[in-house]
C-alpha cells in the first residue's frame, strides 16, 4: 500500500513538533528544577544553615556531627544543579551548531557529573542507609548503575569516532540521568491524573510506586527507542502510531512537571528559612 512505504512529510512534521514540545516542557520544568535545588538547599547551604536543609521531607539529609555524610549530600544535592543545567544546554539544537567546541565541553562535564550523581547516590543510599524501603533503594540504585554503563558506552563510542553511535547513547545516558526528575514528574501526574494517591505509600513501597520508580527511567529509554524508529520508518502508520505516542507523553509530562513546580517545588521556595 502506498500509504505504508512512503514517508509522509506531514507525519514527519508533526512527529518533529510532537518531540519538540515534549523537549521544550522538559527544559522548562527540568530549569524550575534547578531552580528549587538552588533556592531551597543552595541558599541554606551558602547562609550555614545545614539543619535547615531537613525543612523538606529528606529521607537523612543534614545530621549532626555526620560530617562526611552531610559533605556528599551537599555535594549531591550542588552537583544535580550542574548536570541538570548542562544537560539542558547540551540539547539545545541551536547551541550545538553555533558553539561545537563548547557542545563538546559541556557533553564531557555533563558525562562526568552524572557519574558522579550515580556514585554519591549508591554511596548515600547503601554506605549511608538513605533508602525508604529496600526496594525503592534497589530500583534508584539499577537507575545509578545505567548511569555509570551508558556514560561508558557514550566514551567508548566517541573515542572510536562512531560518532552516530555514540550521540545515541548519550541521549539514553541523557535519559537515565533524568531518571530523578523523571520520578517527580511521573508521581505528580499519577496523583493529579487519579485526583489523589492510588497504589503509593510513605515508603514507596505501594505498586504504583514500584512502577512509576522504574518508569522514571526504563519509560523515557523506551520512548527515546521508540521515537527513533519512528524518525527512521518509511511506514506511515507506524509514524502516526509513534506520533501518538509522543504526545500522549508530552501531555502527561506537562501536567506532572506543571503540578511537580505548583505543588513541590515553587512552595519549597517560597518557606520560611
Ligand atoms: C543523576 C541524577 C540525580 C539527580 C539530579 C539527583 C538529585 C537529588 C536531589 C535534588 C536530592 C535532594 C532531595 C530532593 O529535594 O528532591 C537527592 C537526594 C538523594 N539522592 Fe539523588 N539525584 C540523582 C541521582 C541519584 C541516584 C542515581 C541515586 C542512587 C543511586 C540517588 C540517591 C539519592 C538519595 C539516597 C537521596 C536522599 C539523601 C537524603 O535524604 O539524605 N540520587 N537527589
Amino acid at each position: 500500500m502506498k500509504t505504508e512505504t512512503s514517508p509522509n512529510p506531514a507525519f514527519r512534521r508533526i512527529l518533529r513538533l510532537s518531540g519538540a514540545t515534549w523537549f521544550c516542557v522538559s527544559v522548562l520544568s527540568q530549569a524550575i528544577f534547578v531552580v528549587y535545588i538552588l533556592g531551597f538547599y543552595g541558599r541554606r547551604t551558602v547562609t550555614g544553615d545545614y539543619a535547615g536543609w531537613n525543612d523538606r521531607q529528606v529521607i537523612t539529609g543534614h545530621v549532626a556531627g555526620d560530617d562526611i555524610g552531610n559533605l556528599v549530600f551537599a555535594l549531591h544535592v550542588l552537583l544535580a544543579v550542574l548536570m541538570t543545567a548542562g544537560g539542558i544546554l547540551q540539547l539545545v539544537p541551536a547551541l550545538r551548531r553555533r558553539f561545537p567546541a563548547f557542545h563538546r565541553w559541556n557533553g564531557r562535564t555533563f558525562l562526568t557529573l552524572a557519574v558522579l550523581m550515580a556514585l554519591s547516590g549508591l554511596w548515600a543510599t547503601w554506605v549511608r542507609g538513605s533508602y525508604l524501603s529496600i526496594i525503592s533503594g534497589l530500583s534508584v540504585s539499577l537507575n545509578g548503575v545505567l548511569i555509570v554503563i551508558f556514560a561508558a558506552q557514550t566514551i567508548r563510542h566517541a573515542v572510536a569516532r562512531r560518532i552516530a553511535v555514540h550521540e545515541v547513547w548519550a541521549m539514553r545516558l541523557f535519559m537515565v540521568a533524568s531518571g530523578v526528575w523523571f520520578f517527580r514528574v511521573g508521581i505528580m501526574a499519577w496523583v493529579i491524573l487519579n485526583q489523589g494517591p492510588r497504589g503509593n505509600n510513605e515508603t514507596l513501597t505501594g505498586p504504583a510506586d514500584i512502577g512509576l520508580s522504574l518508569s522514571s527511567y526504563l519509560l523515557p529509554l523506551a520512548a527515546y527507542e521508540i521515537y527513533r524508529i519512528g524518525k527512521g520508518t518509511r511506514s506511515t502508520s507506524l509514524r502516526i502510531a509513534v506520533t501518538g505516542m509522543v504526545a500522549a507523553l508530552t501531555l502527561v509530562t506537562m501536567i506532572g512537571a506543571g503540578g511537580a513546580a505548583v505543588f513541590m517545588w515553587l512552595p519549597a521556595l517560597t518557606s520560611p528559612q
